[in-house]
């Protein structure tokens, strides 16, 4: 596997694999993205030019895809619209890039034989409910809650017939939540460290009970590599690493961790449809490929990712005040909408 081509590699995910791949072999890689609000090529910065080629383009766009895809060994296919909020007011980009866009990438490797790595997410399975022991696994039925989970249980279903039907070659990822640098302010946890740090005041969504089960995003980097190089074809695996938290005790944490009460925080109506816990259960990829993460301390994890996010606002000073904005916008929306629709994320 020589050269790799990283769909979404100006992502957060993909940025950070593309750092890692760079880190631990020798390939070289192409990085396919449209560069929409969510893509940053500064998250590629230092990256040695002699190994990374980076194309500006959609993953819908078949002509440049089969062009791509043409002269590579291998796809990690991240690029995505990723975030639920955003999926709840303007469904259809989701439909676009997570379902035509693997489509488009899946008839592309099936045309050139190339093998294909498809990044997809826990939230295919729904949620599990709080004092459930049980967690997800590879066997566990799809059950997807918002309009983001249900394109992308879509697209992971449309990798599955591509292998039974086509005989592609390809491989299926889930993994909980990621955190680290390079995470979009939208997100929590880098949402609540810039607020802190702008000096305004986090915001939890409902009583802050909902549970997500946190991996450091170099761990995710690493599961996906050993599964592209030794995973049993047609086969799914779950990432995780044991890191179950509610979304208070995250905050709190943060909190903490920068020097603030832990009661410095606003609560704001919660987000339609919210799936309350994720639980991964990850012994099919521990046991089959050894794996293990390396991260198992979250609060050192949430620490070095403060830090990052205090040393590096030049990343994403430019992201926040607009983050901020689509918010405002997206509650008014809400509120709009009547009862059971929320009302005030911002
Ligand atoms: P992100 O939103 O940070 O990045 C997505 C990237 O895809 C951006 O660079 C964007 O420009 C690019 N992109 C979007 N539409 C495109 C298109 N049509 N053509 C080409 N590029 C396009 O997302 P992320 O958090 O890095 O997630 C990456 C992948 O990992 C996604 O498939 C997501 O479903 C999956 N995932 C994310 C998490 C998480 O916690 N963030 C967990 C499990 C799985
Ligand atoms: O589980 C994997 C998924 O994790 C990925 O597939 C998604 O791409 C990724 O965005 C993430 O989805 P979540 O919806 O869990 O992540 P988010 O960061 O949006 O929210 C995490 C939790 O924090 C969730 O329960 C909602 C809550 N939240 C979020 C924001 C932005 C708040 O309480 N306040 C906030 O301001």
């Amino acid at each position: 596997m020589k050269r790799i081509l990283v769909t979404g590699g100006a992502g957060f995910i993909g940025a950070n694999f593309v750092h890692y791949l760079t880190e631990h072999s020798d390939a070289e890689i192409t990085v396919l993205d449209a560069l929409t609000y969510a893509g940053n090529l500064e998250s590629l910065r230092g990256i040695d030019k002699s190994r990374l080629r980076v194309v500006i383009g959609d993953i819908t766009d078949a002509p440049l895809v089969d062009e791509l895809v043409a002269v590579t060994d291998a796809v990690v296919h991240f690029a995505a619209e990723s975030h639920n909020d955003n999926s709840l007011f303007d469904p259809r980009p989701f439909l676009d890039t997570n379902v035509v866009g693997t489509y488009t990438l899946l008839e592309a490797v099936r045309r050139h034989g190339v093998r294909f790595h498809h990044i997809s997410t826990d939230e295919v399975y729904g949620d599990l409910e709080l004092e459930d022991p049980a967690r997800f696994t590879e066997s566990t039925p799809y059950n997807p809650s918002s309009p983001y989970s249900s394109t992308k249980a879509a697209s992971d279903m449309l990798v599955r017939a591509w292998v039974r039907s086509f005989g592609v070659r390809a491989t299926i990822s889930n993994c909980s939540n990621n955190y680290g640098p390079y995470q979009h302010v939208e997100k929590f946890i880098p949402r609540q460290i810039t607020n802190i740090l702008h000096g305004a005041r986090p915001k939890l969504y409902g009583a802050g009970a909902n549970v997500r089960d946190w991996i450091h995003v170099s761990d995710h980097s690493s599961a996906v590599w050993e599964i592209l190089r030794r995973g049993t074809l047609g086969k799914t695996y779950l990432i995780g690493a044991d890191g179950e938290k509610s979304n208070r005790e995250v905050l709190q944490a943060i909190l903490g961790l920068m020097g603030q009460d832990p009661d410095a925080f606003d609560t704001v109506t919660d987000r339609p449809g919210h799936d309350l816990r994720y639980g991964i259960d990850s012994t099919v990829l521990r046991e089959e490929l050894g794996w293990s993460p390396v991260h198992r301390d979250l609060a050192a994890g949430l620490d070095q990712t403060i830090a990052w996010y205090r040393e590096n606002p030049w990343w994403w000073e430019g992201a926040k005040a607009e983050t901020e904005d689509r918010y405002l916008q997206q509650a008014a929306a809400q509120a709009s909408m009547g009862p059971g629709t929320g009302g005030d994320k911002a």
